[in-house]
Parts: structure tokens; sequence; C-alpha cells
């Protein structure tokens, strides 16, 4: 009788553990999220390597970024949240955090001729 309670005991104390020790790692490795990630997952369907499978024209090329006033973390992270015409409106799906983090990846990424 004792033994099933010590056994219970010890299966509740490590499931515990378990929930403290592993849940803030999880919680962490989901909200850190790279901005080149969170580009893969959300924005290369449309924009592969800094291209636009739907208006070629609106690229995301330093040159295309820079005459539509783009090239900026800002001018990015608005379009980003609100959407424009084709583009979907992304504020429902990424944080504050992870909608500039991409727009900073995107900057780079440009500046670097999407290479
Ligand atoms: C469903 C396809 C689609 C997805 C997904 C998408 N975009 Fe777009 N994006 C577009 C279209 C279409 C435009 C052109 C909008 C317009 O001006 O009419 C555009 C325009 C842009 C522009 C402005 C480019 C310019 O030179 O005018 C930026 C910057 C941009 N997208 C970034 C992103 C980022 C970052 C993501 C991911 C968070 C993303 N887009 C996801 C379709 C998409």
């Amino acid at each position: 009788m004792q033994k099933t309670l010590l056994f219970f005991l010890s299966l509740s104390f490590f499931f515990l553990l378990n929930l403290y020790l592993i849940s803030p790692i999880q919680a962490q490795t989901l909200n850190n999220l790279t901005g080149k990630e969170i580009f893969s997952i959300n924005c290369a369907g449309c924009h592969p390597n800094g291209s636009n499978i739907i208006r070629r024209g609106k690229n995301l090329r330093l040159k295309t970024l820079q005459k539509n006033g783009y090239n900026s973390v800002e001018a990015i992270a608005n379009i980003i949240t609100n959407g424009k015409n084709n583009m979907s409106s992304f504020k429902d799906r990424l944080t504050e955090k992870e909608i500039n983090q991409v727009a900073k990846y995107v900057i780079e990424q440009a500046e670097n001729n999407w290479q």
C-alpha cells in the first residue's frame, strides 16, 4: 500500500518537475523564430528569394523597395501589419516583435541582394 502511494507521489513529482523544467524551454523556442524562419513560413510562398510571384514589379529587391518607399523597417512592418491589395494582413498571425524581425530580415536580405 505504501509502495503504491510512494510510486504515485514520485510520479507526480516527476510530472511537475517536467512541467516546470520543460515548458519554459518550449515556450522560448516557439517565440524565438528568426526573421529568416518567419519569412520562409509566411512570406516565401509569394516572395521566393525576394521576388513577387503575383505582382512581379513589386518585389523585395533594394531598388524596388527604395522606389516604392519600402526601404525602412517601419514601412515594411506597416505593409506586413495591414496588407495591401493581394498581400494579406499578418496582424492576426504574427506578433509585433515577429513583424519587426521579419521586416529587418527583408532589409538585410535586400542589402545583400538576396544571396
Ligand atoms: C499571398 C501572397 C503574399 C504573401 C504571403 C506576402 N506578400 Fe508581400 N506582397 C504581395 C503582393 C501581391 C504585393 C504587392 C502589393 C501592391 O502594392 O499591390 C506585396 C508587396 C510587398 C512589399 C512591398 C514591395 C514593393 O516593392 O512594393 C513588401 C515589403 C512585402 N510584400 C513583404 C512581405 C513580407 C515580409 C511577407 C511575409 C510576412 C509578405 N510580403 C507576404 C503578396 C504577398
